[in-house]
């Protein structure tokens, strides 16, 4: 390669394997082991101020939007505030209406996205407050906005994003806890995400020690034209998050669909020559997302499960850690996954064709 990855054969493996340390980053002091809440320094948001926030709109494009949609359902499970992500890129276009009492969050690992920073001048334009959740210190989405919460994920060179989406799920789950806990979140169940988030780092490290089973799966998968990811509540960003990073390495066709709406439409597309990979972790949806794998299965559509509960070849397990947190670890080998079938493709893995890092244009 032209460029240096340092010791690893792409960026893009280097990155997924260095993200025990990003989050170790993005979690240091910032956690509050007396209140069992989070500190953001850049946030500047006092209590009153806080609890006066009536709605929380996540803004990103590509895989900062699949982060923000798990920041959004992170804050309305811990804060109980009403909260949902859109494509910085459809918002900007659709003269939105602004309010005083929302939250807008931009979320962009370069900072030099250019529909999500024409949607911050936007919103800024229309009075609207807008934090940034930025990995690039001092790029334009950060000057932009009215304070934020850098990642410390470090450089990101490969194209397809890893590292940062996972530092942007812990951010999200940091603001979760900081604002949860200013509205009705307990301290107990303060305390029990904190540590949740402590964990995790040892955690990525236990599913990185799966990479010669998920490649070898992977290669597998890599002689399909197409593939489905499915999942349910938490399980559905991290499907799209799973489809988006294989159709950007290993060219491979890959559609995300909630599982609970397969039965209205794609359900006619399983075949033997579409395998769903599925999101099933051990949550309160355990016996829907089962029987929704049954009927796959019934349909002889392969079924490559990743979760907590379910065993065999075609099963990749995580560790446990708290439910709220399942978006964070589940991605992980579905980046293996999308990293190991463009290998075994022969495709340039760190600099996928017809895509650039950041899109800095109109
Ligand atoms: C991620 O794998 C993609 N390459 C892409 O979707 C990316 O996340 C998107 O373009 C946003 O980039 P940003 O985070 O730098 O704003």
């Amino acid at each position: 390669a032209a460029y240096d990855a340092e010791g690893y054969t792409h960026f893009m493996r280097k990155e997924i394997h260095e993200q025990p340390a990003a989050v170790e980053r993005a979690l240091r002091g910032r956690l509050d082991g007396r209140f069992h809440t989070a500190h953001l320094g850049g946030l500047d948001l006092d209590p009153r101020e806080a609890r006066a926030i009536r709605r929380v709109k996540i803004l990103g494009c590509g895989s900062a939007y699949y982060a923000g949609q798990v920041g959004a359902q992170l804050i309305e499970e811990l804060a109980r505030i009403p909260a949902d992500a859109e494509p910085a890129s459809e918002f900007r276009y659709r003269n939105p209406v602004v309010e005083a009492d929302t939250l807008y969050i931009a979320v962009s690992q370069s900072g030099e996205t250019y529909d999500t920073l024409a949607a911050v001048q936007e919103l800024r334009r229309k009075g609207g407050r807008v934090l940034g959740v930025v990995n690039a210190v001092g790029s334009a989405i950060a000057r932009e906005c009215d304070g934020g919460v850098y990642l410390h994920a470090g450089p990101e060179i490969a194209v397809a994003s890893t590292k940062a989406y996972t530092s942007t799920a812990v951010v999200f789950a940091l603001l979760a806890l900081h604002l949860g806990r200013i509205h009705d979140l307990s301290p107990a169940d303060g305390r029990r995400i904190a540590e949740g988030l402590r964990a995790l780092p040892g955690q990525i490290e236990e599913i990185l020690r799966q990479e010669d089973r998920i490649a070898a799966l992977a290669a597998d998968l890599a002689k399909y034209r197409s593939m489905l990811f499915v999942g349910r509540v938490r399980g559905w960003p991290v499907a799209r998050e799973g489809a988006q990073k294989l159709k950007e390495v290993s060219y491979i066709h890959a559609e995300a669909y909630p599982a609970s709406e397969l039965k209205h439409g794609p359900l006619a597309l399983i075949s033997p020559d579409l395998p769903a990979v599925a999101i099933v972790p051990d949550d309160e949806l355990l016996d829907k997302n089962r029987s929704t794998l049954g009927e796959i299965r019934a349909r002889h559509g392969r079924v490559i499960t990743i979760g907590h509960t379910e065993a065999g070849e075609d099963a990749v397990v995580v560790p446990k850690n708290e439910p709220e947190l399942d978006a964070i670890l589940l991605p992980i080998p579905l980046q293996l996954l999308a990293y190991h079938a463009a290998v075994a493709l022969g495709h340039d893995v760190d600099k996928p064709r017809n895509l650039a890092k950041s899109v800095t244009v109109d």
